[in-house]
């Protein structure tokens, strides 16, 4: 930690930096250090030492309109007089002050010590001065810049140059930077406090903007980060498979890989979630969630309900986008809307989202798409990492999102109440389930002999319960986008003696998801009121269950996992199912008929 300030205006610059300083000093107190571009002198201080002790018998003569100081907590560099803050360029024409750590230092210093530059420090922040020296032409803005995409790590700066006089240049990166607005002048500092006795009128900067302030004005720069894209060709082709749904599915154990590569910390039993960083402290007061998404993308929000529920111990919803913002939901600051969306561009989520924020809550994302809308109108967010999804059916998504509700469900829960041995407990399956899923895809030649053997029906239902009630849904949305000349339901096993089994007979075939979990005998009963109706049954089950294989007409098997993440390896057979049965009516799974990847009209 550290603190800077700077001023410009018509004011003496030293007096203000002078006791804004001193009320940042908390931030640090093992030296300090100013520069005041004068009228007829500059004055150039860097200081071991604390501000507050600092007295100086000839303030009087430090005369200027524009300075910057520093109060230092000491990082890369031991507290001399030399490491303190403000840093200069060869010339000595360029200073700066900075709060943060530039991790690429010791490279961007080597690299300029070869091109000829001399430096006086043993500080990281001193090579932001010699590459603005490096980057001027005659504007300030322009090499400040050009710097900053030169540096990794985080930074708040405040820059001065001799070359270009009329200037405060100051930037933000992951450290804190408020611009004061005032009449004839303004301030730049790392909080309220150093500046609050000249002005209430605070802009707060973002990561990434550029302020540069003259003294009767200011503009801001908003310098847009290069996003990579971290797609291979490869993976927007089919290689061996005849259609992208076949190749994605195919693709879900390495999803699920990438979904959650370098997210866990397995002796720790938590997560670490990057693009959650910035928000953890206001999910820490988050009251409520509300989940949010579309089609498929909805059904794994429902999944994520039962598993936030059992986990995070917060009131959850599930919500339909397209029915959110229409419902006028009680949301506030205090709520959390989680928004999933593979596209990033789904226009019913985008809106829902926009709904959100009016309510001023948290806006997160699980996003696919890098830097699409959703990705960008989130407050933070979680990417899939998953590479292109181009068939039209959501799968490797799908499951990717229901990983990542996984992490998330760990990251809140041990925020709160879940502890260590939950959370390794959840991760450690977790990391199982490349392994599991390759298993359950190597029932594919078993699975596509279903859908031979079930063609001929007409409709179908879907019947789950607790995490697999989604996956119910999910299994006849799939069935229907992709095999559309059938009819299929999905719904909540609990509910078909309460109407829907009147449908029920030897033409009408029922999926019905019965792991072994909490709600397995409830499940085993609903077989058996289908049985009973004389009512054909495919049942997706625990490995090696005999009960299940005698009770119904055909058995898909899933490896055995947690129950919260038997939602994950149960919708593999279900993807499956509707492309072979879609293939076997003779359609095209990867472009059904009447839909398109990305719905981005209401
Ligand atoms: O891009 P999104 O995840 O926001 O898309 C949401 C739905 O349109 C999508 O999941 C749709 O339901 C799929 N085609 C289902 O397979």
């Amino acid at each position: 930690m550290c603190g800077i300030i700077g001023y410009i205006g018509k004011k003496n610059a030293f007096p203000i930096l002078l006791s804004g300083l001193k009320k940042l000093e908390y931030r640090g107190y093992d030296s300090f250090g100013f520069f005041i571009l004068g009228k007829n002198n500059d004055f150039l201080l860097k200081k071991t030492g604390k501000i507050s002790e600092y007295k100086n018998k000839s303030q009087k003569n430090i005369k200027g309109n524009l300075g910057i100081g520093h109060t230092r907590w000491a990082t890369t560099g031991a507290v001399t007089d030399a490491n303190a803050h403000p840093h200069f360029d060869c010339q000595k024409n360029i200073f700066v002050v900075h709060n943060g750590i530039i991790e690429n230092y010791k490279k961007l210093k080597e690299k300029l010590i070869s091109e000829g530059h001399k430096f006086s420090s043993e500080t990281d922040s001193e090579v932001i001065a010699h590459l603005i020296e490096k980057h001027f032409q005659n504007n300030l803005e322009e090499a400040v810049r050009k710097t900053l995409k030169k540096l990794r790590g985080t930074y708040g700066i405040a820059v001065i140059s001799k070359k270009d006089p009329e200037k405060l240049v100051a930037a933000k990166l992951g450290s804190p930077l408020l611009l004061g607005i005032n009449h004839n002048e303004f301030l730049v500092a790392s909080d309220p406090s150093a500046i609050v006795s000249h002005t209430r009128q605070v802009i707060t900067l973002d990561d990434n903007e550029i302020a540069v302030i003259s003294p009767n004005d200011f503009f801001i720069l908003k310098e847009k980060p290069i996003e990579k894209i971290e797609w291979k060709i490869e993976e927007a082709e089919k290689k061996e498979f005849s259609h992208f749904m076949l190749k994605e599915i195919f693709e879900i154990p390495e999803s699920i890989e990438k979904s959650i590569a370098g997210r866990i910390i397995p002796d720790k039993g938590l997560v670490k979630l990057g693009g959650l960083e910035e928000v953890l402290d206001r999910l820490k007061k988050i009251e409520k969630i509300t989940l949010i998404g579309c089609g498929t993308a909805q059904h794994a929000a429902q999944v994520g309900e039962y598993m936030f529920e059992e986990y995070i111990g917060l009131p959850i919803k599930t919500e339909i986008s397209s029915e959110f913002r229409y419902k006028k939901p009680i949301l506030d600051e205090k709520t959390a809307v989680l928004a999933i969306s593979q596209s990033g561009e789904t226009a019913d989520t985008l809106e829902a989202i926009k709904e959100a924020k009016r309510k001023k809550c948290l806006t997160l994302g699980i996003v696919n798409a890098v830097g699409s809308s959703i990705a960008r109108e989130t407050d933070a967010g979680v990417y899939n990492r998953i590479g292109p999804e181009i068939g039209v059916a959501a799968t490797k998504s799908f499951i990717s999102q229901l990983c990542i509700l996984v992490l998330i469900t760990v990251a809140l829960g041990r925020q709160r109440e879940m502890d260590l041995v939950t959370g390794k407990k959840i991760l450690n399956e977790l990391q199982k389930l490349p392994e599991l899923a390759k298993k359950t895809l190597e029932q594919a030649d078993k699975i596509k002999e279903l859908a031979e053997k079930y063609s001929e029906y007409k409709n179908f239902f879907f019947l789950g319960r607790k995490y697999n009630y989604p996956i119910a849904l999910e299994g006849a949305l799939k069935l229907k986008e992709i095999a559309w000349k059938i009819h299929a339901e999905g719904m909540p096993a609990g509910e078909i003696k309460h109407g829907q089994l009147a449908l029920i007979d030897e033409n009408f075939p029922t999926v019905c998801l019965c792991p072994y979990d909490s709600v397995y005998d409830k499940m085993k009963n609903a077989i058996e009121e289908i049985k009973a109706r004389k009512g054909l049954v495919i049942a997706i089950t625990t490995e090696k269950n005999q009960e299940i294989k005698n009770l119904a007409d055909d058995v898909i098997y899933i490896p055995k996992t947690l129950e919260m993440l038997t939602p994950i390896l149960a919708a593999i057979p279900l993807h499956l199912f509707a492309a072979y049965l879609g293939l076997e009516l003779g359609l095209d799974i990867d472009k059904p008929r009447n839909l398109a990847k990305s719905v981005t009209v209401e």
